[in-house]
Formats: C-alpha cells, sequence, structure tokens
C-alpha cells in the first residue's frame, strides 16, 4: 500500500526540497488525506468562531466532516457529521448557530453535547444513548481549537502548554471574528505551507507587508555587521527589555523535541504597532490585556496546517486544508474585540487590507513553485540558510508519514 509515496520518503535528502511525486501525484494526494493529516493534530477554528451556545463550525477535508460547536455549558466539542441514523451529513451550512442538530433525511435530532435527543418510531429496546454523534478529539490550546482524527491522537501537553501561555495575553475569549475569507491556491498544499515557512521570497513579493513586519529572527543567524543591523539589533534589544519587565517575554520556541508548534514575540517595524498599510491599529479598541499598545507581534506557526500573528488590536489566523493533488484551500479569519462596531471601531478595508494583498501574492508564488515542479526538468533543489522553517516543516512531514506508514502497515498485517 502505498509503494509509491513509500519510495519518495526514502529519496528524502537533508538540505533539500521533496521529490516530485510527493508534490503532484494523485497517490500522494490519498496518501496525506487518508493517512498522514488524519495522523495528526489539524488547527480547525478559534473559540471565537464558536462563540455562543449553539455555534458550529464546519471543518472538512477530503472525506472528514466535522463539526465543532459550543454547548449549552459552554464546553467546546467535535464531532463527525453523519447521523447515527442512516449516515446523511447532517451540517451542510460551514458554519451557523442552532439549539439542537435536525437531520434533515428523518428528522433524528442531536443536543448540543451529541446526544441522541428523538428518533421517531424506532423498534423496542433501541438505546438512544448509544446512537450520538461520534466524537473527534479537541483541544482547545489559549482559544486555538485543534482536532485530530485518529483513534489515539500523539501527545498534545507541550504545544499546549507553550502556546496558551502566551496567546492567552490576547483574550481570545472576548473577540468576535470582523472576517473570515476562503482563497483556494492552485498549488499542493506541502507548497502552500513552505511558502509561508520563510520570508527569502519577502522582500521582493510583500510591499504591503513589509511596511510592518520585522523579518529578523525570521531569517537566517547568520550575523550581518553593518549600521543598519545594528541599529536593529538595539531596537529589538530594547523591545526585548521592555517585554521582560511587563513578565511576558518567552525564548523563542521552535519547533521543541517532537514538536510541531513554534511560539515567537517579535518587534514590528519601528513606529508601527499592528499588521496595517500605515502600522496603525485598524480597531479602536484593545484586545491585549496590557496597560500600553505596544509594537510587538506574536506569532504561532504549527505543524502541519496553521499560523496565527497577535497584534494589540486584532488577531489573524491561517488555516490549510488540501482541496486535491494541486489546489490548497487558505481560509483566512480576523478577529477584533467583541465590543468593536464595523464602521464605527474599524474598517473592513483597512483591517484586512496587508493579508488580503499578501495571501494573493503568496498564492501566486505557490502556484508557480507547483507549475514549474510539475514540468520535466524539476530536480530537488538546495535550501538556502533562510529556509530552515521550511525544512522544520519538510522534516515534519517526512517522519509523520513515514510513521503513519509503519503503522497502517503494522495494522494490515
Ligand atoms: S439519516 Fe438522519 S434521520 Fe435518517
Ligand atoms: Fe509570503
Amino acid at each position: 500500500m502505498y509503494s509509491s509515496v513509500a519510495g519518495w520518503l526514502g529519496q528524502d535528502q537533508r538540505g533539500r526540497s521533496l521529490p516530485q511525486g510527493l508534490y503532484i501525484s494523485d497517490a500522494a494526494f490519498e496518501f496525506d488525506t487518508q493517512t498522514l493529516l488524519k495522523s495528526v493534530w489539524l488547527y480547525a477554528c478559534t473559540v471565537a468562531h464558536v462563540k455562543n451556545p449553539g455555534d458550529f463550525y464546519l471543518f472538512e477535508m477530503a472525506n472528514a466532516s466535522i463539526i465543532v460547536v459550543r454547548g449549552r455549558d459552554g464546553e467546546v466539542r467535535a464531532f463527525h457529521n453523519t447521523c447515527s441514523h442512516r449516515g446523511a451529513k447532517i451540517c451542510t451550512a460551514g458554519k451557523g448557530s442552532n439549539p439542537r442538530f435536525t437531520c434533515p433525511y428523518h428528522q433524528w435530532s442531536y443536543g448540543l453535547d451529541g446526544k441522541l435527543l428523538a428518533a421517531r418510531n424506532m423498534p423496542d429496546g433501541f438505546a438512544k444513548t448509544e446512537h450520538g454523534l461520534k466524537p473527534v478529539a479537541l483541544e482547545n490550546l489559549g482559544g486555538l481549537l485543534f482536532i485530530c482524527l485518529a483513534d489515539n491522537p500523539p501527545p498534545i501537553d507541550r504545544a499546549k502548554h507553550d502556546i496558551a501561555d502566551q496567546v492567552s495575553l490576547y483574550n481570545l475569549d472576548r473577540l468576535k471574528v470582523a472576517v473570515q475569507e476562503d482563497m483556494a491556491h492552485q498549488a499542493n498544499w506541502k507548497l502552500v505551507m513552505e511558502n509561508n515557512r520563510e520570508c527569502y521570497h519577502c522582500d521582493s513579493n510583500h510591499p504591503e507587508l513589509n511596511q510592518t513586519f520585522l523579518a529578523y529572527g525570521f531569517d537566517s543567524d547568520t550575523p550581518v555587521e553593518s549600521e543598519e543591523s545594528k541599529a536593529c539589533d538595539a531596537y529589538v534589544g530594547s523591545q526585548i527589555a521592555k517585554w521582560k519587565e511587563l513578565g511576558i517575554y518567552r525564548d523563542l520556541i521552535e519547533f521543541p523535541d517532537d514538536g510541531w508548534h513554534r511560539v515567537s514575540r517579535l518587534p514590528m517595524a519601528q513606529g508601527t504597532t499592528s499588521a496595517t498599510l500605515d502600522g496603525q491599529p485598524a480597531s479602536r479598541l484593545p484586545i491585549w490585556s496590557l496597560p500600553e499598545s505596544d509594537s510587538s507581534s506574536l506569532s504561532v506557526h504549527t505543524q502541519p496546517n496553521s499560523w496565527h500573528h497577535f497584534f494589540c488590536d486584532h488577531v489573524v489566523t491561517f488555516s490549510l486544508t488540501p482541496l486535491g493533488p494541486d489546489s490548497t484551500l487558505l481560509r483566512t479569519s480576523w478577529l477584533v474585540h467583541e465590543d468593536a462596531v464595523e464602521g464605527q471601531d474599524y474598517h473592513t478595508e483597512s483591517l484586512c487590507a496587508v493579508w488580503r494583498a499578501t495571501n494573493r501574492q503568496d498564492g501566486h508564488l505557490s502556484e508557480l513553485n507547483h507549475a514549474g515542479i510539475a514540468t520535466d526538468g524539476y530536480t530537488q533543489g538546495h535550501y538556502s540558510l533562510d529556509e530552515q522553517m521550511v525544512e522544520a516543516f519538510k522534516d515534519f512531514y517526512v517522519s509523520r508519514s513515514r510513521a503513519a506508514l509503519a503503522s497502517l502497515q503494522g495494522a494490515s498485517q
């Protein structure tokens, strides 16, 4: 099973991109969506996407359809979106709110906790308690919700601690989703991820992002002796000293142990406080617990499908799901304070301007990347010193794929 995928995984080389087949073949897409991505934690949405009891959000990938829902008790849970009667899909809307789930086919109804509430004309002895919705593992990491489709999900405690520790400063429970947008990139999902994991391309491709983004700490550690870099070091140093005083400074956490998470706090470009075209907050209501608005951004990157940026006034979250071998859904959500009023406290256009432009530019680059890899001339290319995070993603992909293949083979013996 998946012998071609096993062969390509065997061709992985340190410091080089993956072999062609893993990026463009139907077999790799099948393996990724049926096996690899079902063996790891996947980012679904935030607590703000399911803010009130009854709010639900649908996570869909290949043949997985998962309802994330907040119960009357305030707990968020996840369930497979298939009726326990004869299997109909219960939810068809991507998000919404309802007091219970009623299957459109024969109207079996389920509570927000997944329990079967009503099923007409069933024979004696039919126990409703045994026919609830099938649960899916879900974890809340400081307000970021992750699901796992495996029967025995991998450990999450370290990531949960590290992410919640910093993300909780932004009070995701007190935010609302101002805008949620989908964009399909005609590129393999791994290329869209790899593009996110380096800023080697940023200088020449992201004029809007470059207004406020400081690539410092994202690129290589190679020292460059210049007046400019010394000034930058001094600025970063002074910001770090300030964060230490505020008690919010943490050393960079970069995919530790067997980890799949990266947490970093960096200053914004000098004189700016938010990722907007003019560098000023997009929303008048701060979300940050600390008294002063600060030139500080927190970034969380998780393997294999998400990244998130936190500013003093808003949060932007990104999730990827593969749609086909050469098609990927990028979903972007912008969160602001729950009391912020559109048109008064924030304007959607200015809130979204930087990342709408950046997403378009990144989509174009990923599509060029996929198109070139699909040609006859492609060979596994060398990473630059600025592409260490690309290699971290690739290593995660290769090691988890090998493990998933091994357990698949073990199960079939
Ligand atoms: S399939 Fe859902 S009630 Fe029949
Ligand atoms: Fe980019």
